[in-house]
């Protein structure tokens, strides 16, 4: 399939390549309205609550030229109206952020041409080999607030000139306005724009951040992962997600860093809530997720499985194209042993991914009915005689009920810290022993629903890589109350609790310091230089939806804390944060969002959707990306001009390097390993920055670098390098750290999993025992 610069061609073009009779669909059930138990055949026209859709037949549409109407029930209020004369025009003026037309596609339609506000958009061809009606033929959701407008123009070109150009209905995306204040603001790109570049205010001798609103994810971005120099892996949940694929909305996308074009990907299971690493051969691995949601609660039913067990597969996407990547699923012969809502997965010192905890069917706050407190690898292992079954971790006992999306990194010990709630303990996997490490200060919680961040801070030979964790934000609301007794009004907790994990680290305990607001569900971004830019998240509530009182929407938080904040952790004690020069964001990004940095250096921040299904009222599905630029991003960087795919542990390598011009004299030169993790839900897995041994040739052009000393202080896989010259990081180059080999696979504790337990256990209880499955 082609990728083009633009979203709206990719969906409209992905549609008609991948025609498939949607009936013919094998994973189909149809879909369900909110309200409704009753299947019915899916239509992709859909009014998400805030939004309001415009008939055909609508007087607000104006329409030029000849245009005849056409009755029938399987029409948006039974009408559209048509054209087949080249130049005949509908225009509709609206007021919102985005617009979608509806209309009708089969082997009489033809092409239109598309403008908005008066801009050329791409064309649009709406020819089918078989009839499809209600298709969302043309989708924009990146417009500033305000008023605009869609010209449809039936095109002079095409395959035959009797064909056929309609309109259905026009759906208007409408954020209400007090929900985006600033953003009323002139577009300073001029009308039609997608791109929308903050002006500075800031003094002009502070550092100049960016802060820059381009593309579109078209599926929620609840989960990422960088995968490649190109692209970032989204993955969402099951929901009317405007990005489609085989005929029902698509609830995963690669998304291109250059471009910003999507693609829809295709995922069997449903991914609601899943935790994710890549193995040391470059696999990525998504892991568990949701039961098929049924009942009052249900989004919508797309033909998904359940995903409790899933572990779906997404070997390493070699191709700018991405041509050929796909998720790979087959629950008969890869899956876990149990089901798991809301887990962690480590990748650790073999390789393999240590996945931590979860719930044992969909819920909100854990509790021991639900809870999962083991641990299982992927690929299982014979290990403590679990033989590949899960192995009981009494840290995950008693820790409930917050304790789900535990915070987990593997540390240079090859050990695994692992925090949940407000307690934090150090797990010997090889000897399977906990140690129990000081109680988090002051009641505050870290893990979901009260969920704060965590990182490990750059590990660097110069300390021998003393480990330190940093854990910040979160919430001190009492995880035994009920949702009516919880409000999205109560105060998150602004701390930032920091410890060394050597013997005397311990001894001295946590270190307490204060974030400038107080966050819950924050993002943490490790950057090459060392710093850390907190993102995302809000002052009030707790994560989830649809749980406590004073929901905004069906938001259990709010006040959304919408400028960044920069952590310095080498800085003294006190002079470590800083907003200086950051911009504020007009976007709140509240449950279900995520912030990684990129190959390119810059932050990439999407997602927000604390929303059982696709909404347009406040706090609603948000699908524009934003771009934060730290100011090294307009400094005479260096280049990486050519580096080795590959580095083994202790082994050297030359990389060849291009320095900034205005280098000063003894330039501090630094080469930062890291993984970009995978991040959801305030969780960055595996992310990591190890500071390599590295010397300068002495004409300045060639880095011997060295690989980390061993695989407890960088697990092997997929990393990035970015070299570092006085504070301006190169771009990244990806690199594969080890052997670049899998994991070992133990045939034996494989099949034993395989025959021990059954495959979609949740989905085969429930048939005995038929219940409303509480999905949050
Ligand atoms: C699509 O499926 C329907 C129902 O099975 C069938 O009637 C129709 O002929 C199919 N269309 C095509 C183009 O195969
Ligand atoms: C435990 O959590 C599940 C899932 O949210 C819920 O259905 C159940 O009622 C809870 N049980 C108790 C005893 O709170
Ligand atoms: C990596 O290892 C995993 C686990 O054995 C396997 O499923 C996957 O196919 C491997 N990927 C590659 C690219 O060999």
């Amino acid at each position: 399939m082609m990728i083009s610069r633009s979203l709206i061609f990719i969906s409209a073009s992905f549609l008609l390549a991948s025609a498939v009779n949607v009936s013919r669909e094998s994973a189909w059930n149809g879909h369900t309205t909110p309200g409704s138990e009753t299947a019915a055949p899916f239509l992709p026209w859909y009014v998400p609550p805030g939004a309001k859709s415009y008939d055909s037949a609508s007087p607000l549409i104006h329409y030029t030229g000849k245009w005849m109407d056409s009755f029938s029930p399987a029409y948006v209020q039974r009408t559209l109206r048509w054209t087949d004369k080249p130049g005949a025009s509908a225009s509709f003026t609206f007021t919102g952020t985005g617009i979608e037309w509806f209309g009708g596609l089969d082997t009489t339609h033809g092409t239109a041409y598309v403008y908005i506000d008066g801009v050329k958009m791409p064309d649009v061809d709406t020819w089918n080999d078989y009839p499809l009606r209600q298709q969302r033929i043309f989708w924009k959701f990146d417009l500033t607030y305000g008023k605009h407008t869609i010209k449809v123009v039936k095109a002079d070109k095409g395959s035959k000139s009797s064909s056929i150009v309609d309109v259905d209905a026009f759906v208007v995306t409408q954020i209400p306005p007090s929900y985006v204040q600033a953003a009323q603001q002139p577009d300073l790109l001029g009308p039609g724009s997608s791109g929308l570049q903050l002006e500075s205010h800031a003094l002009s001798n502070a550092p100049q951040w960016t802060l820059t609103q381009k593309g579109v994810t078209g599926v929620s971005a609840m989960q990422i992962a960088i995968i490649s120099p190109t692209h970032a892996l989204i993955i969402d949940k099951v929901e009317h997600n405007p990005l489609t694929l085989s005929g029902h909305p698509a609830w995963a996308a690669l998304y291109n860093l250059r471009t910003h074009s999507v693609k829809p990907m295709r995922l069997q299971s449903n991914s609601f809530c899943a935790g994710g690493s890549f193995l040391s051969n470059g696999t990525l691995i998504n892991v568990g997720g949701n039961p098929v949601v049924d009942g009052f609660t249900s989004a919508a039913d797309f033909g998904d499985l359940d995903g409790l067990q899933a572990i779906r597969i997404f070997e390493p996407c070699e191709f700018d194209s991405v041509s050929g990547c796909e998720i790979y699923e087959n629950h008969a012969r890869i899956r876990m042993a149990s089901a798991r809502w809301y887990n962690t997965v480590v990748r650790i010192s073999d390789g393999s991914a240590m996945i931590l905890g979860g719930s044992k069917k969909g819920g909100w706050i854990n509790n021991a009915t639900v809870n999962n407190p083991t641990l299982e690898y992927w690929p299982p292992k014979s290990i403590h005689g679990s033989n590949g079954l899960p192995i009981h971790l009494p840290f995950l006992v008693d820790t409930l009920n917050s304790n789900l999306f535990p915070i987990a990194f593997a540390l240079p010990d090859d050990r695994i810290f692992v925090a949940a709630n407000q307690d934090a303990m150090i797990y010997d996997w090889k000897n399977n022993v906990e140690q129990r490490l000081p109680v988090i200060p002051n009641g505050v919680r870290v893990t979901y629903p009260m969920a704060g961040t965590g990182l490990l801070l750059p590990l660097s030979p110069e300390n021998n890589y003393a480990p330190e964790i940093l854990l910040c934000g979160g919430s001190t609301v009492d995880d035994t109350k009920a949702g009516y007794e919880i409000s999205s009004q109560d105060p998150a907790s602004a701390q930032c609790s920091r410890m060394v994990l050597t013997d005397d680290g311990i001894a001295a305990g946590w270190q307490v310091e204060q974030l400038p607001e107080a966050r819950t569900m924050p993002d943490a971004v490790l950057l090459p230089t060392g710093e850390i830019v907190f993102i995302n998240g809000a002052r009030t509530g707790i994560s989830g939806y649809g749980n406590v009182v004073n929901q905004v929407g069906q938001s259990n938080a709010d006040n959304p804390t919408l400028t960044p904040v920069l952590y310095n952790p080498v800085a003294p004690a006190g002079q470590r944060f800083s907003s200086e020069g950051m911009k504020s964001s007009l976007i709140p990004r509240l449950y279900h969002s995520v912030a990684t940095l990129t190959p390119n250096g810059d932050i990439m921040v999407a997602g927000s959707n604390p929303n059982l299904d696709r909404s347009e009222v406040k706090y609603g599905t948000e699908y524009r990306v934003e771009w934060v630029g730290p100011p090294y991003m307009s400094s005479d960087r260096p280049m990486v001009k050519s580096a080795p795919k590959k580095l083994d542990f202790g082994e050297g390598a030359k990389f060849a390097v291009t320095l900034p011009s205005s280098l000063k004299r003894n330039p501090d030169i630094k080469v930062a390993l890291m993984d970009l993790g995978f991040v959801t839900h305030a969780v960055h897995a595996n992310s990591r920055l190890v500071y390599l041994v590295a010397s300068l040739s002495d004409d300045g052009e060639t880095l011997e670098v060295t690989g980390p000393p061993n695989a407890n202080i960088y697990p092997p896989g997929p990393g990035w390098i970015y070299v570092v010259v006085d504070g301006a990081p190169s771009v990244g180059v990806q690199i594969m750290i080890g052997d670049g080999q899998g994991p070992t696979v133990d045939d034996a504790a494989l099949d034993n999993v395989l025959e021990k337990t059954s495959v979609d256990q949740y989905e085969a209880s429930k048939k005995g025992d038929k219940q409303e499955d509480g999905s949050e």
